[in-house]
């Protein structure tokens, strides 16, 4: 009985660990999101939105999914592609970190 409780802490504890590096770091986000801000805003409220979609307000799996939709060239636009092209898996996670914090 002691044996599998520590077992079951310890099962506990490295799935938490793991859940935190898959959210992604959002202050490392939030520093790459300097080439973003052009298009999407300083705080991703697009000063046109028109063109370029507000992001603040969209949570972390939509703006994963779309991110790495660009990159793969499933969602098709030549702008978002070039932008996501230049992103690392660990860029989208924090990007996707930092972008699920703005306030619409
Ligand atoms: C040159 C302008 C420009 C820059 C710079 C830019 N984007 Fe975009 N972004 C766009 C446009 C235009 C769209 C709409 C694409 C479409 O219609 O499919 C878009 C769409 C998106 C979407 C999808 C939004 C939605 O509502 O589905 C995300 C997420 C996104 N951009 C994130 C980023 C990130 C992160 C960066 C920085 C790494 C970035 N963008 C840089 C122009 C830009």
């Amino acid at each position: 009985m002691m044996k599998f409780t520590k077992i079951a802490v310890a099962a506990a504890l490295a799935l938490v660990s793991t859940m935190t590096l898959a959210a992604g770091d959002a202050a490392a986000g939030k520093a790459k999101f300097a080439m973003c801000q052009g298009c999407h805003g300083a705080n991703g409220v697009s000063p046109n939105p028109q063109l370029n979609p507000t992001l603040a307000g969209k949570d972390a799996a939509y703006v994963k999914e779309q991110l790495n939709a660009f990159r793969s060239g499933k969602r098709d636009n030549a702008t978002m592609k070039a932008m996501a092209a230049g992103l690392t898996d660990a860029d989208v996670e924090n990007l996707a970190a930092y972008i699920a914090t703005l306030k619409p």
